[in-house]
């Protein structure tokens, strides 16, 4: 049996990526494609419950630690999600993966970037997505689409600028790997992104 294609969708909160993945499962399961859709962090009954704690707790605490806890979930994900579901022939789609933890931790929170490189190359050896679809969009238009727009208050001008970070560190990753990451404007409207999405597909 062949081994599987791994597809990750990346980009900030609003950008898109449950939207899209949920629309992918259903092109790709009517394509008669073996599916294991799956997340991050999570995936595993460590990995959510690392997500709990990473997710619901806002005290403040080193990027490191935050980059250490995320890299443990995801090795226990690796192991008994991920690549059982490759070897078997599956195609698996992840919401969010290593280059989250480079945009966040790494371009959002000031971790050292080659210390990302050292734990995502110990955690992952040689395994990376076949495919990364990451959607851009403006932080701002992200906010907007949540809530009603309104003068940013001093907190939230700072979480701007960790935003307009993030995005920063997933366009330098996307820079780095071409061939890997696919950078959709999602600024667009669903309809026009999912024709963009059916184009990358097609050949999956
Ligand atoms: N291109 C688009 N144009 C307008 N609205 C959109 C677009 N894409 C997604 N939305 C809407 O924006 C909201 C957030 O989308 P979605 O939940 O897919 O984002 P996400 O990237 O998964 O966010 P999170 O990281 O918070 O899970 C949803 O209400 C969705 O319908
Ligand atoms: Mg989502």
């Amino acid at each position: 049996m062949s081994r599987g294609r791994f597809i990750t969708l990346e980009g900030m909160d609003g950008a898109g990526k449950t939207t899209h993945l949920e629309w992918l499962r259903a092109k790709l399961a009517a394509r008669g494609l073996a599916l294991t859709v799956t997340r991050e962090p999570g995936g595993t009954a460590l990995g959510e419950a690392l997500r709990k704690l990473l997710l619901d707790n806002h005290d403040p605490r080193h990027p490191d630690s935050e980059a250490l806890l995320m890299f443990a979930a995801r090795r226990e994900h690796i192991a008994q999600v991920i690549e059982p579901a490759l070897a078997a022939g599956h195609c698996v789609l992840c919401d969010r993966f290593t280059d989250a933890t480079y945009a966040y931790q790494a371009g959002g929170s000031g971790m050292a970037w080659e210390r990302v490189a050292e734990l995502e190359q110990w955690v992952q050896g040689a395994l990376q997505p076949d495919l990364t679809l990451y959607f851009d969009l403006d932080p701002a238009v992200g906010r907007a689409r949540a809530r009603q727009a309104r003068e940013p208050d001093r907190f939230e001008r700072e979480k701007q600028a960790f935003y307009e970070r993030v995005r920063a560190a997933y366009l330098r990753r996307a820079a780095e790997h071409p061939r890997r990451i696919r950078v959709i404007d999602a600024a667009r409207t669903i309809p026009e992104i999912q024709l963009e999405l059916e184009g990358i597909i097609s050949s999956i």
